[in-house]
């Protein structure tokens, strides 16, 4: 047998967010969310569509978890909405709101399922954006507020928190590109917002332990290999700037040495910072960031390939890297490189070295719906699933210690600024009548699970 095993007790999940998947939007007290406001907003989804209903998880939730259990995956990454627990984004908790995740968190430990619960997936209440959103301090000493909520009242059962989901994409696609909600075009709020996202992770952490005793406490960032499309020098240094945006300017404070200089003085050209950091990093502030965690959450869907526009003609040498032909990449346009995963992690563990990584996201969207027979053959899905597992693997073999796999997603589910155009679940859901259908990845998941190993067939 050539099958590609995977080492004794490697954690395999799955993941969702609250927001993408939960609907009731109204139910039990909880008040609107920045998403709901933007998905009111024409134009703002794809699709028009918004997340008052989504896949209905609050309410059929024993069988989503009845699902993770038929896929025997050992552990559910989840989101807790704010929204939910301080409708009024600090001060007074709805028990109600909270009364969810108590019974999700139940179900899931009854189906033998290890809880994993993010505190922030992008759902700030409304009412907090109203006072700046993460462009003011308050909000972040609000997050420790909700996070002291949560884990005072899961903390007993739940032992693995993470604070933030992506604070690059909840700052930068949120404040600077107006992609996501809050829907700003600002480079000096997006920047803002990086800091108070970080801080709050900084200011969370302590409470989230002395709350959950023995529980291990990270963050997950969204990173990505970068490389240049040439060795032109535009395109050699636009290359070291999105690197040092998307990855370094997370990683660095994080892991204790601050902001990057080379893009504080990037962002200081471009205008980004007109009040400098001094505008909103105040003395303590670094030291609260590097608080110590017990691991890194990576998500990964494929690397940054860079073009400079800005390449002179005389220079403007054909590119060494082409760009990839449409059958390399997913729905979401984003090109399938497993190779990058595997670079990404040994340069993580060789710069930062952090104590344990797990991936907290890595899938793939494709449309794929059921056939004549009602099945969902995801053949792409379940290769490009395969693919970044022996990444994993082979990162592994260098020494990387990474720990664990959470594929995106269980459901079909609200695709943010896409709507319900984007499918990445390994479950296939109708939204018009919420049934769901596992489909082949799902089937196929399934047996990697079980058999800790990569099956021969997509061993090699
Ligand atoms: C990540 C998000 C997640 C999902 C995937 C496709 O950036 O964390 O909610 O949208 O992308």
């Amino acid at each position: 047998m050539n099958e590609l095993r995977f080492p004794e007790g490697f954690v395999w999940g799955v993941a969702t967010s609250a927001f993408q998947i939960e609907g009731a939007a109204e139910a039990d007290g909880r008040a609107p969310s920045i998403w709901d406001t933007c998905a009111a907003r024409p134009g703002f989804i794809a699709d028009g569509s918004d997340g008052r209903v989504a896949c209905d998880h609050y309410h059929r939730y024993p069988e989503d978890v009845a699902l993770m259990k038929e896929l025997g995956v050992g552990a559910y990454r989840f989101s807790v909405a704010w929204p939910r627990v301080l409708p009024e984004g600090r001060g007074r908790v709805n028990a109600a709101g909270l009364d969810f995740y108590d019974r999700l968190v139940d179900a899931l430990l009854a189906a033998g399922i290890t809880p994993w619960s993010t505190l922030y997936h992008w759902d700030l209440p409304q009412c907090l954006e109203d006072i700046g959103g993460w462009t003011s301090r308050d909000v972040a000493s609000a997050f420790v507020e909700y996070a002291d909520a949560v884990t005072r009242r899961l903390g007993d059962r739940v032992k693995h928190w993470i604070t933030h989901n992506e604070p690059w994409c909840a700052s930068v696609l949120g404040y600077a590109q107006g992609e996501h909600a809050p829907g700003r075009k600002s480079w000096p709020d997006a920047l803002a917002a990086a800091h108070h996202l970080l801080l709050s992770h900084g200011w969370g952490v302590p409470v989230i332990r002395s709350n959950a005793r023995g529980a291990d406490v990270g963050i997950t960032l969204n990173l990505t290999h970068v490389d240049a499309a040439s060795p032109s020098r535009w395109d050699q240094e636009l290359a070291n700037v999105v690197d040092g945006e998307i990855n370094r300017w997370y990683l660095d404070p994080l892991f204790g040495r601050g902001y990057p200089e080379d893009i504080v003085s990037h962002h200081q050209r471009e205008g980004h910072l007109p009040g400098g950091l001094e505008a909103f990093v105040q003395p303590q502030d670094l030291q609260a960031i590097r608080a110590p965690t017990d691991f890194l959450g990576v998500n990964f869907y494929t690397r940054a390939l860079v073009r400079s526009e800005r390449v002179p003609e005389r220079e403007n040498a054909p590119r060494t890297i082409p760009e990839p032909p449409d059958d390399q990449r997913t729905d979401m346009g984003w090109e399938v490189r497993p190779d990058a995963l595997r670079a990404l992690l040994v340069r993580l563990h060789e710069d930062y070295a952090p104590a344990r990584i797990f991936i907290t996201e890595n899938g793939a969207a494709y449309a794929t719906g059921p056939d004549a027979d009602g099945r969902v053959q995801d053949d792409r899905r379940l290769a490009y699933v395969a693919g970044h597992l022996r990444a994993c693997r082979a990162a592994i073999d260098a020494g990387v210690p990474l720990h664990g796999y959470f594929l995106w997603s269980l459901l079909d589910n609200f695709e943010w600024a896409f709507g319900y155009e984007k499918r990445f679940g390994i479950v296939w859901v109708d939204f018009e009548t919420q049934q769901r259908i596992m489909k082949a990845s799902g089937r196929w998941y399934a047996r990697v699970v079980r058999a800790n190993a990569l099956p021969e067939e997509q061993a090699a």
